[in-house]
């Protein structure tokens, strides 16, 4: 496994939620350390588990990985593959034989599942304006329950988004589309400069509360110049599957996104295909097209580079 003496290896375990969305977490991490020569390579130690991967990452980019790691939304641990004297047997947790090396696998960071849970949507407070122009805080809101409303997406799928497209020099970041606000949430708490759009009246105030600079109006015609952002991560509203309507909001998304710069796409299986139509058209390229199953719901996740 060794490419040269100054790269080390690591094994990266996908949180057992998501350990069919292999692809993704590649994604995620890969996209996370685009600026960093990792490299995924498609076979390790302890392959006979699932929901694990391996990158592969020259040692002076190691301090940016623990740095980074602590974003991370499906990877859930990763351990560094240290040589190690050989042992007498293989056990559990213990000195791992590979490709005929002894190695100790080392931890480099583990997820934090106390900051995860804090940081869930039903552990949120949330300020929601009511039909009688009231702002109340509504702790725990997860949406409305309708199927074009808000509906609060999980921690690690909005860490997931705003991972696909990390830039080093990323300062904005949009969300279209913004509901209960879990990719704004995040996105504030990692220091973003967050903007957010959603139709809906009445999540404006929890919006703005979370640090957004928010707009109520629809996605189809967006307030803002061409090339004011230096990122979109977003989650579509699923019942929304009129090709006029995903063309214009695809072709929106890409009017007001940097050159260069990415887009990263919670959809339908049917919105994928019309997102990526609108974006061969846009001439924009599809760095990213893979589905994840969501507690039994088929969703894809696009990412689209200006
Ligand atoms: C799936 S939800 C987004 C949920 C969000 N990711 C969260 O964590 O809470 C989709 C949102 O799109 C909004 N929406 C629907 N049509 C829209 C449009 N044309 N323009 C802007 N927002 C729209 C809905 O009100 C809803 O809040």
């Amino acid at each position: 496994m060794q490419e040269n003496a100054h790269t080390s290896h690591y094994i990266c375990t996908v949180r057992p939620s998501r350990a069919k969305a292999l692809g993704l977490a590649r994604a995620e991490i890969a996209a996370l350390l685009r600026d960093c020569d990792a490299t995924l390579p498609s076979g390790g130690p302890l392959s006979e588990r699932s929901g694990v991967f391996w990158v592969g990452l020259p040692d002076v980019h190691a301090p940016t990985l623990e740095e980074r790691a602590v974003r991370l939304g499906y990877t859930e641990r990763i351990e560094e593959l240290v040589a190690t004297a050989p042992a007498r047997r293989v056990r559990p947790g213990g000195p791992l034989k590979w490709k005929g090396s002894w190695y100790e696998p080392l931890s480099v960071w583990e997820s934090d599942r106390k900051e995860m849970r804090v940081s869930s949507p039903d552990m949120r407070d949330f300020a929601l304006r009511g039909e009688d122009g009231v702002v109340r805080s509504a702790h725990g809101y997860r949406g409305d329950g309708s199927s074009l409303g808000p509906k609060a997406l999980p921690v690690p799928d909005c860490r997931l988004l705003l991972n696909l497209v990390f830039a080093p020099d990323a300062r904005s970041v949009l969300d279209p589309f913004a509901g209960a606000g879990g990719v704004v949430h995040e996105a504030c708490r990692i220091g973003y400069s967050v903007t957010s759009m959603d139709r809906e009246p009445s999540v404006a105030p929890g919006l703005e509360g979370f640090g957004s600079a928010h707009h109520t109006g629809t996605a189809d015609a967006m307030p803002f110049d061409r090339e004011s952002f230096d990122a979109i991560a977003t989650e579509l509203p699923y019942a929304e599957n009129r090709p006029q309507i995903i063309g214009r909001w695809t072709q929106e998304m890409l009017r007001v996104l940097r050159p260069e710069a990415r887009c990263a796409i919670m959809c339908s299986i049917p919105q994928r295909d019309l997102i990526a139509g609108a974006a061969h058209r846009g001439a924009a390229t599809v760095d990213v097209s893979e589905e994840v199953d969501r507690r039994g719901v088929d969703v894809a996740v696009l990412v689209l580079r200006r």
